[in-house]
């Protein structure tokens, strides 16, 4: 089993690539939305997350990475990885390497999205995610058919409670103090491919797809 890694701040559009990625077969791990999984069913583990999402926060390495692991026994033997906000910080890159050893893998490259902060702002703030189905829109650059209704199921959109203006400040704080370090553990490995995602959103997809794999 082998990984393909997503890295980028947060908003900066690691979601909408893998919607495309996946139709290259791979599968994809949202570590964020395994986490609002657990919220919404309520677990001791989303009770938890909650507390620290909601502050713009990390959720611990032991329980992510325990939830990854947990993941992977379901995956396909052979399957490519899509990992989307994990790993993101040193001891949970280091977990990775050691679980895809395990299981005779490596990570074989990770997409690096580059995005200011003034773009960050503004795409988290105008986020939308259907209540149902988790379909991701933006108001002014993805908007929905009708307003504040997903175009799949007709379900409620909704703004996520980490969207803030005062969270996503916080949120772009610990990217660059915990996650960014990892842009040069994975560079020392030759693995980073840059990717300009301030472009509009087909254009990082078209750039994504064709430097995936
Ligand atoms: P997570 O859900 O992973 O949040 P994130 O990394 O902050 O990323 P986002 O989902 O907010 O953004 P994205 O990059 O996917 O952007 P999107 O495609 O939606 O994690 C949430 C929280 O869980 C974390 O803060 C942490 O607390 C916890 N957590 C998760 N993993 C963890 C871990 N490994 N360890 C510890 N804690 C963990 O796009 C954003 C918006 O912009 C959308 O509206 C979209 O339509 C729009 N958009 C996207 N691309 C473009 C474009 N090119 N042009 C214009 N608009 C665009």
């Amino acid at each position: 089993m082998n990984a393909v890694i997503l890295l980028g701040p947060p908003g900066a559009g690691k979601g909408t690539v893998a919607s495309v990625l996946v139709e290259h077969g791979c599968e994809h791990v949202s570590t964020g939305q395994l986490l609002r999984n657990e919220i919404e069913k309520g677990t001791p583990l989303g009770i938890e997350a909650k507390g620290l999402i909601d502050r713009g926060l990390f959720v611990s390495d032991e329980t992510v990475v325990g939830m990854v692991r947990d993941r992977l026994e379901s995956a396909e033997p052979n399957a490519t990885i899509l990992f989307d906000g994990f790993p993101r910080t040193l001891a949970q890159a280091e977990k990775l390497d050691e679980m895809l050893r395990s299981l005779n893998g490596q990570v074989k490259q990770v997409l690096l999205l580059d995005c200011p902060d003034e773009v960050i702002v503004e795409r988290l703030s105008g986020r939308r995610t259907c209540k149902n189905c988790g379909t991701v829109y933006h108001l002014a650059y993805n908007p929905p058919l009708h307003e504040d209704q997903c175009n799949s199921d007709g379900c409620a959109l909704i703004q996520r409670g980490d969207d803030s203006a005062e969270t996503i400040r916080k949120r772009l704080a610990v990217y660059v103090g915990a996650t960014e370090p990892l842009i040069h553990y994975y560079e020392n490995q030759g693995l980073i491919v840059r990717i300009n995602a301030a472009k509009s959103i087909e254009d990082v997809r078209r750039a994504a797809a064709a430097k995936f794999g």
